[in-house]
């Protein structure tokens, strides 16, 4: 048996953390609501549907765990806690391409699937594109996971596996934007086409750039094009990086721990695609309370960001149509890619469904916008609340597809 690789040998790294944490709060939300449309939508397979592309050896150093147990954990406290399970299965299937590594994650998996769980493992996902693609297609609801270290996935390829039928999946996915920058300024011979495969661009889209911040630019500007062509919601958020043997001391809840130093760099972005807005807000919010602890001065955080984009989106509104819908003021509200850097030194606030919610309602009393068919249960009834007043909408009310679709914005001045 080879050795695992030195990222496991390791104990986690706070960067790594921060992503479990993001993924494993999108995954608990995407079962959650997939479970809840099963019992509305009876015609549907009533299946959840794991993959991770890239599924790694299974725990650090440390003995934490990496994203296989994680997931493991939460679908086995899913099966634990819920009072309603209308899954007939839920199905895990793990690619891993390194001996030793899948080794170990069989090994793990036996000991931590205690409802047994029906979990594959293969290994390069590559050479069993054709299963995957046959799994995808016939399954709804789903969430697919590619986390590789550097160039391993080429996004093409990996997007024509959802070709089929991928309007009930979620797909999170892994860029390191490091390895691209430094390729493309290495420029050693296939760097160039290593890089296309990775953010799957044409040769014409990508040549002209050389500067290291407009090619990041431009990166996400392909990443988020690629996506968007499959899902609604196309979010990056960045994830800082550990400095080197670095730590130091937080007191936090009257306990002094250990914290890893974090550059504020925006290296790795973490990058969801799903077409279901409350596990968009779930990744959001996850990353906001991440971020929060690293905030500058907590107690400023602005607002300024959101209201600014907010304002943009009703003034395209104002030109081209009457109406719009309320979804599509929050895709056009959410969509972006997020640098924490950004975020922790200038602490800005990212925009939440509640906080776009309230942006709007402050807007609506200014009488700036209004609203038309909102229907009775989603407006506020009382006077004064923590989001808005009397006839605002009511954040917590706005659950279905159908509200954000019935609902539209009007700009009247
Ligand atoms: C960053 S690690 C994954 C970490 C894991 N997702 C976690 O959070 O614990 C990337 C893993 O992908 C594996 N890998 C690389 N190319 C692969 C491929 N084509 N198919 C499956 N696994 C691959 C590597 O061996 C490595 O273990």
């Amino acid at each position: 048996m080879g050795k695992v690789d030195k990222h496991f040998e390791e104990a986690k790294k706070e960067h790594t953390r921060i992503k479990h944490k993001i993924f494993k709060r999108t995954l608990q939300k995407s079962l959650y609501i997939a479970n809840y449309a099963t019992r509305k939508k009876p015609n549907i397979i009533p299946e959840y549907l794991y993959i991770d592309f890239f599924a790694g050896s299974g725990e650090f150093g440390d003995g934490s765990k990496g994203s296989p147990l994680i997931a493991l954990e939460v679908f086995n406290n899913f099966l634990e806690k819920s009072k309603s399970n209308n899954f007939e299965d839920i199905v895990i299937y793990l690619a891993e391409k390194k001996d030793s590594h899948r080794e170990n994650l069989m090994k793990l998996v036996n000991l931590h699937n205690y409802h047994n769980l029906k979990t594959e493992i293969y290994t390069d996902w590559n050479k069993n594109k054709q299963k995957f693609e046959e799994i995808i297609s016939t399954s709804s609801w789903g969430f697919l996971y590619a986390d590789p270290y550097a160039s391993e996935l080429n996004l093409n390829e990996f997007l024509n596996l959802l070709e089929k039928n991928n309007i009930f999946k979620d797909v999170m996915i892994l860029f390191n934007m490091r390895y691209l920058i430094r390729t493309i300024a290495n420029n050693y011979k296939g760097a160039f086409e290593r890089v296309l495969n990775v953010i799957g661009a044409k040769a014409n889209e990508v040549e002209k750039i050389s500067e290291s911040h407009e090619f990041q630019k431009l990166c996400k500007k392909i990443i988020w094009e690629n996506l968007f062509s499959y899902k609604y919601f196309v979010i990056g958020v960045a994830l800082p990086i550990v400095r080197k043997g670095k730590t130091k001391e937080l007191p936090l809840f009257n306990e002094v721990i250990k914290k890893q130093i974090l550059v504020n760099t925006d290296f790795f972005y973490l990058v969801l695609a799903t077409d279901n807005y409350d596990v968009a807000d779930e990744f959001i919010k996850s990353y906001e309370s991440e971020v929060e602890n690293y905030y500058k001065d907590k107690k400023n955080v602005s607002y300024e960001k959101i209201a600014k984009r907010l304002t943009e989106v009703l003034l395209k509104v104002k030109e081209s149509k009457e109406t719009i819908p309320l979804y599509e003021f929050l895709i056009a509200g959410v969509t972006d890619f997020y640098s924490w850097k950004d975020i922790v030194n200038n602490n800005y606030a990212l925009p939440t469904k509640n906080r776009i919610i309230a942006a709007l309602n402050m807007l609506r009393q200014r009488k700036i916008i209004e609203y038309v068919n909102a229907p009775r249960h989603v407006l506020y009834q009382k006077e004064k609340n923590k989001y808005g007043g009397k006839g605002d909408l009511n954040p917590s009310k706005i659950k279905s597809k159908n509200d954000l679709e019935t609902i539209q914005i009007k700009v009247i001045r």
